[in-house]
């Protein structure tokens, strides 16, 4: 804690200085014209039709690559800004395009799918749909990267470059980004930049911090095979019960003896489904879980042993196991690692933005995961995370909760946030790949 604290306060004078020398450099550019975009967000103009957006994607929820609805109502506010845009792009993503129509190119991203949960949370805008909610926030995400949008679609003329809006499908499992990508939407982008909400952290606030951010993630799932047979002639039978708790016990070994203490790393087994009877030996143990590391180093040395461990483990207990990472359903999503440079470029942008006691440059690494690092692994990337924390809520509710609560006037913070990194980041690679040309601005 004291390390970090006073980690903190160098932080701050070698940052204060930074502004000082970059202010010094960079006096040829003009960003001045970009100041006023908080303002521009908290006007009742923006800020009602970003929270009317808002609310209406509430009560609407759509699952991973089911966002018709969604997709369509964000083409409808585009083609109402007059703002040019690709679809369908990983089945209901959306590519909007604001600028020249030339290089240099940068990103925004909003991801757009609810989560399959009844909501809980008795309000006016409560989903309409039994058994789904927008839960992590994503409602809030399209709702803020539109109102960027609308913001940076009204100073155009004073953008030198293009900024692409993604708005993706199936963040939550499905791997959108992915796919996203694999469409080609993002040839030629520099940077990309992605935004989360925290329920945590209070309106106005900014956390984020260079590096690895979030966590790989994967899943697994196991069947462990033994013989059946009746629970009172245990010699009869091989026992799949007994194999599969040795093998999760073994499980835990792997982080508590074979990874570094200092290299955080998580293997949770969630699912164990067997026997049905209490005076019958099943045939089969099925489990499954999840694991989690922040290099892909570490994750690819988790992957190989719990593989290892699962199928040796049972095979002491006579059993035999087969091991399914299911990257079919879920591929592996790689760690979320931001960027140095657009770190230094972010703290630069927020600080001007909302002071320096409202960015934490450094906050505390999470073993959750986020799709944004496919993006990461082909282009330089920044996540961060915005407060939306109500004051008045002693204890916030956490992501994919059903009691979930947005408030909705952190929004602008994040909308005019979005809208400064993206202009901010043009106007200072300006110069950077002359005459690459975006496809775009001829077929748009
Ligand atoms: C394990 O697999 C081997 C080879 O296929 C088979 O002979 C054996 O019966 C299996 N054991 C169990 C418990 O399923
Ligand atoms: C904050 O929470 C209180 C109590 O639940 C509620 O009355 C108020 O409307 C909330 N404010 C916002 C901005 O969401
Ligand atoms: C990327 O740049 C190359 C070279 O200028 C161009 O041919 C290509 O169409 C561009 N791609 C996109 C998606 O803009
Ligand atoms: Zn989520
Ligand atoms: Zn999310």
């Amino acid at each position: 804690m004291a390390y970090s604290f006073k980690c903190f306060h160098f932080f701050i004078i070698i940052f204060i200085l930074h502004v000082f020398t970059t202010t010094q450099i960079s006096s040829s550019t003009d960003d001045s014209s970009f100041n006023n975009f908080l303002d521009s967000a908290k006007s009742p103009e923006i800020f009602d039709w970003m929270i009317n957006i808002r609310r209406k994607i509430h009560e609407n929820p759509e699952l991973g690559y089911e966002e018709f609805e969604t997709s369509e109502l964000i083409r409808s506010e585009l083609d109402k800004m007059n703002i040019p845009y690709k679809h369908p792009v990983a089945i209901t993503g959306v590519i909007g395009f604001i600028g020249t129509g030339f290089s240099p190119f940068v990103a925004l991203r909003a991801d757009m799918d609810a989560l399959p949960m009844q909501e809980m949370v008795e309000w006016e805008h409560k989903s309409k749909v039994p058994g789904k909610m927008h839960s992590c926030g994503h409602d809030a995400h399209v709702a803020m990267l539109l109102a960027a949008a609308k913001i940076l679609k009204e100073h155009e003329k004073d953008i030198q470059g293009t900024v692409v809006l993604v708005f993706q499908p199936a963040e939550e499992g499905g791997a959108g980004a992915k796919k996203i990508l694999d469409a080609g939407a993002l040839e030629n982008v520099t940077a990309i930049f992605g935004l989360h909400i925290d329920p945590a952290l209070p309106i106005g606030e900014v956390a984020s911090r260079s590096g690895p951010i979030m966590a790989g993630s994967g899943f697994f799932e196991a069947k462990i095979s033994g013989k059946g047979g009746h629970a009172a002639i245990p010699q009869q039978s091989i026992d799949p019960i007994l194999a599969a708790s040795n093998v999760i016990i073994s499980l835990q070994q792997i982080v508590s003896r074979e990874a570094d203490p200092l290299d955080s790393q998580v293997v949770t087994i969630a699912k164990f489904e067997g026997g049905s009877a209490f005076n019958v030996i099943p045939d089969y143990v099925t489990i499954g879980g999840t694991f989690r590391a922040f290099s892909k180093q570490s994750f690819n040395q988790l992957r190989q042993r719990i593989e290892q461990v699962i199928i040796g483990q049972a095979a002491v207990q006579r059993c035999n196991a087969t091991v399914d990472f299911l990257e079919e359903w879920e591929p592996f999503n790689p760690p979320t690692v931001n960027n140095g440079e657009l770190h230094e470029h972010f703290v630069n942008v927020a600080v001007n933005m909302f002071g320096i006691d409202k960015v934490n440059s450094v906050m505390t690494p999470s073993m959750g995961a986020e799709d944004f690092s496919f993006y990461q692994e082909v282009i330089p990337g920044y996540f961060f995370f915005l407060g939306v924390k109500n004051a008045s809520d002693k204890q916030a509710e956490s992501f994919h909760s059903p009691y979930l609560k947005i408030n909705e006037d952190g929004l602008p913070y994040g909308a005019a946030l979005h809208a400064s990194l993206a202009a901010s980041y043009l106007l200072k690679h300006e110069h950077d790949v002359p005459g690459v040309e975006g496809k775009y601005h001829d077929e748009l």
